[in-house]
């Protein structure tokens, strides 16, 4: 298999179920997707939108920090729109607020509106499966778990100098790991510096009733890799920082759509775009009818309140898709 198609991407259908109308309301807006990876969900809404008979977009503006995946999304969505048409930026999402604004001014032209905005939260399965990256516990690499190489300590660095207590924080708010302190404990005794070391040190440290719940399916070390991955590429400030940034940047009819792996990432996903989608809170003193009530500035689609899963026939085929779950906010 080659490396472009390792990938594969989740809830496409719904994605693009989401993302197309706003395209054949709005014209040839600008196409934002904040976790750009290898293309796979550009490639499949540019396809969804050509089929619709709309204009494609002006301008597609990719994200991701992780400089494998871009070369990869380079020449995978070049070889479709054409270097003109894209513009792929190497760095984290939360770059957005900053960078957005430039990158139109420079490249997309007068009266340029970003008319959709979309991010598939957390690591490929490029990331996890080349076992140099040190994301998995099935391949022995060194600790790594940084989706950009260049930047940052790796998981090996953090728990080189960690203590204890706050490796207990980690795992208990980042893994939801109820046996935290005791695996905190024997990683802050060992300091294992591979996936392997981690991983062994971990199994040894669960409690016996820990790992029969766990069953036979899952690996003790899930929780600990998912909360370290979690920490060392700052996962939860950095989607804090895209749900405070891309609501605004979106034109009226313009739609964001999240799809998150865990409930860690969900919730923030649900409150956001509850808060933006409830009308302002008025004081208690001013008396208002119903149609003098400020209007929220933002809508869920009826179809997409509570979120979307995925449907049987993908999950019989992409084991990923189990846990994702797609939230969809518009402006209205
Ligand atoms: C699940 S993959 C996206 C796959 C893509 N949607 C596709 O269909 O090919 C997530 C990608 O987002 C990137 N990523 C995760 N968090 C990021 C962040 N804060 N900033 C930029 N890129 C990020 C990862 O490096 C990874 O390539």
């Amino acid at each position: 298999m080659g490396e472009a198609t390792e990938h594969v991407s989740v809830l496409v259908r719904e994605v693009c179920r989401a993302l197309t109308p706003v395209f054949s309301r709005t014209g040839a807006g600008v196409l934002v997707d904040a976790t750009v990876g290898l293309g796979g969900h550009v490639l499949a809404l540019l396809e969804s939108i050509a089929q619709a008979a709309c204009a494609p977009p002006r301008l597609v503006v990719g994200f991701d920090r992780d400089p494998d995946a871009l070369a990869i999304a380079r020449s995978r969505l070049g070889a479709v729109l054409g270097a003109r048409a894209l513009v792929l930026i190497d760095g984290p999402f939360s770059g957005l607020a900053a960078q957005l604004d430039e990158v139109l001014a420079a490249h997309a032209g007068d009266g340029a509106e970003v008319v959709a905005v979309l991010a598939d939260l957390g690591v490929s399965s490029l990331q996890l499966d080349r076992g140099a990256r040190g994301f998995s516990w099935r391949v022995d690499a060194p600790l790594d778990m940084r989706m950009d190489p260049r930047r940052g300590r790796s998981a090996a660095d953090v728990l080189g100098d960690i203590d204890g207590g706050a490796l207990t924080r980690i795992l208990r708010e980042l893994g939801e790991e109820p046996e935290a302190p005791r695996i905190a404990a024997a990683i802050v005794r060992a300091r294992p510096r591979t996936t392997f070391a981690l991983a062994e040190v971990v199994a040894a440290a669960m409690s016996a009733p820990a790992r029969r719940k766990l069953g036979a399916r899952v690996h003790p070390a899930t929780r600990t890799f998912q909360a370290l991955r979690i920490h060392v590429n700052d996962e939860l400030g950095e989607l804090d920082a895209l749900l405070a940034a891309a609501p605004d940047r979106l034109a009226r009819g313009g739609r964001l759509g999240i799809i998150s792996f865990h409930s860690l990432e969900d919730r923030r996903v649900k409150q956001r775009f509850a808060t933006l989608s409830s009308p302002p809170p008025m004081p208690a003193h001013v008396p208002l009818r119903e149609h003098e009530r400020p209007r929220p500035a933002f809508a869920i689609p009826p179809e997409f309140r509570g979120g979307v899963t995925a449907a049987d026939d993908e999950l019989a085929h992409n084991p990923r898709a189990r846990s994702a779950r797609l939230r969809v906010l518009e402006r209205v």
